[in-house]
């Protein structure tokens, strides 16, 4: 597998052109960034870690028929993956109150949601990526009426798989954002990355964050939560 240029650097990965047009690798750093880049770290591990988590997630939800990006893993630090237009939109599920909206409503972080709630936010690093809705994303082109209806859909069925398979590690998935990104050929299909950088893990029993909040909120322990989160993945995997 030859790496070709660079096509993007992000905050956290960096991705590279293949000699196949349809074939990307994404590169997965060490570098952390939180509140819309102001806070910025690296943290041992966080690379391998996510590259590692992605990739065990990924196949898991393939295997239940979610269509993703996903093609295998290279390295400690890299994947091989299907090239999208990543639609520009940040799908967040959240199953419990925590975070912005803990913060934006006045509640408090961990009250259970009786419904599963959605959130979009517009993917925009000069606004902030702000919260919108579906008129804004529809106004802004970002998606049709159609495709959001599928994006919601396709959304819920990953937060129902991933509630299932975090409940067997002992673990509550409070919330997480995921991107999808669209084919040559039109399709949906789930991209980025699924990692304690994107969701919130709380330990069932001690509620221990296991999660980037460690990162955010200087509460240590960062590379350890990670590499937690990473075996109790393999256990329940048998990998
Ligand atoms: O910040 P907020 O509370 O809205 O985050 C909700 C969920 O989405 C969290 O799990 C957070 O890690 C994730 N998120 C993300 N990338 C962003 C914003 C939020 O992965 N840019």
């Amino acid at each position: 597998m030859n790496k070709g240029e660079m096509l993007y650097e992000g905050k956290a990965k960096q991705v590279f052109a293949t000699e196949n047009p349809e074939e990307v690798i994404v590169k997965f750093k060490d570098d952390a960034t939180a509140f819309n880049a102001q806070k910025r770290g690296s943290f041992d591990l966080k690379g391998e870690m996510n590259n590692a988590i992605t990739t065990l997630i990924f196949e898991y939800l393939q295997e239940k028929g979610i269509p993703t990006h996903f093609i295998k893993q290279l390295n400690e630090r890299e994947q091989l993956v299907r090239k999208v237009s990543i639609i520009p939109l940040e799908m967040v599920v959240r199953n419990y109150a925590a975070g912005s909206m803990a913060q934006r409503l006045g509640v408090e972080e961990g009250v259970k949601s009786p419904v599963t709630i959605f959130d979009i936010c517009y993917k925009k690093d000069e606004l902030g990526d702000p919260l919108i809705n579906d008129y804004h994303a529809i106004f802004l082109g970002a998606a049709t009426k159609e495709e959001l209806d599928e994006m919601y859909a396709l959304t819920n069925k990953i937060n129902e798989l991933l509630k299932e398979l975090f409940d067997k590690m002992n673990i509550i998935l409070v919330d997480f954002k995921i991107e999808l990104g669209k084919t040559s050929d039109g399709k949906i299909i789930l991209a980025d990355e699924i990692s304690p950088d994107t969701c919130r893990l709380w330990d069932k029993d001690t509620m221990k964050k296991l999660d980037k909040d460690r990162f955010r909120r200087d509460l240590g322990e960062v590379t350890e939560a990670y590499v937690e989160i990473y075996e109790r993945l393999k256990k329940v995997l048998g990998k």
